[in-house]
């Protein structure tokens, strides 16, 4: 299905893990839509290795870097403009981790050395990112910024934990850089709202399978795949959607706008 929608364009690929990674589909599909890239992600998650076999699937370089340093991320751009020859047309942030949430922290009594670590690597990096590009002229006219979020911006998930306050300033970010990097070059920055995905970062949110299955039974259309939230990714990369900015774009089968639905209704009938 590929339509060299990405036919001549360079990206960057930030927070590729492993195959079940939203970004690795992301990655997948822009080589199919004719993109070059380069992959990044934190040093200390390339010890896995497994980031090799998709530079290799793909014919992309790895560029490592933490995204909450600066000199890494000017590093980076710099790097990823030498080695695809010629300015970025598109970056996509995939990128999150609360420490609370990984040391099982309740959210009324989370460590605040962690707290900030949640906002420095899950919504700080993309304004650090953003920042770095802006000041090195690193992105072409029309380029386009995604960034992925979660509908805890909005609502509350209790288990979501510090990360629902980071995604909340992600969007935030979103919004603001937007309005400053459309004025000035006329770079576009969104952030697609996914469903809940089977993916290392999901997985550690507590009572995780649950959630999906409930989520799953709330969506009309069911649970959006990694796959189509990865289609959706290259499509605002592309040039179909040009003038689409600053918005956070609800990508969940229709779970944002359902109060409920008969399936879950059904649940609470009399025996
Ligand atoms: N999985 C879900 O249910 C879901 C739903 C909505 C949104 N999202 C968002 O999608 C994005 C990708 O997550 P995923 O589900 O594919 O999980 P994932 O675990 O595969 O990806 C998270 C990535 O963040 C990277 N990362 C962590 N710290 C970093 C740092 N300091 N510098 C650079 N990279 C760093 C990790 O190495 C990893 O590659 C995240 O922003 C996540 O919050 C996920």
């Amino acid at each position: 299905m590929a339509n060299n929608l990405l036919k001549g364009k360079r990206g960057i690929i930030f927070g590729a893990l492993n195959e079940h990674s939203i970004a690795w589909k992301v990655a997948e599909r822009a080589h199919e839509e004719g993109a070059q890239f380069v992959l990044t992600n934190a040093p200390i998650a390339m010890r896995m290795g497994e980031i090799n076999n998709l530079a290799e699937k793909t014919g992309s370089q790895i560029i490592p870097a933490d995204a909450t340093s600066v000199e890494d991320l000017e590093n980076l751009f710099s790097k990823a403009m030498e080695i695809l020859g010629g300015k970025i047309d598109f970056v996509l942030h995939s990128i999150g981790m609360s420490p609370n949430v990984r040391k099982g922290k309740h959210y009324t009594e989370n460590d605040y050395k962690f707290y900030a670590q949640t906002m420095d690597v899950s919504a700080i990096s993309l304004h650090k990112t953003l920042a770095t590009a802006y000041k090195l002229d690193a992105i072409n006219d029309w380029g386009s910024v995604v960034a992925l979020t979660y509908i805890a911006a909005q609502r509350i998930f209790p288990d979501y934990n510090d990360m629902a306050d980071a995604k909340s300033l992600l969007e935030s970010i979103t919004r603001s850089f937007g309005y400053h990097y459309g004025i000035k070059k006329k770079v576009r920055v969104n952030t697609i709202s996914q469903s809940p995905t089977m993916t290392t970062a999901g997985q550690g949110i507590k009572g995780f399978t649950e959630f999906i299955n409930f989520s799953e039974q709330m969506s009309p259309l069911g649970n959006a795949t990694a796959l189509d939230c990865a289609n959706y990714t290259i499509s605002m990369f592309s040039d179909l959607t040009k003038y689409v900015t600053m918005q956070n774009l609800f990508h969940d089968g229709g779970f944002s706008n359902t109060g409920v639905t008969q399936q879950v209704v059904d649940k609470f009938g009399d025996e």
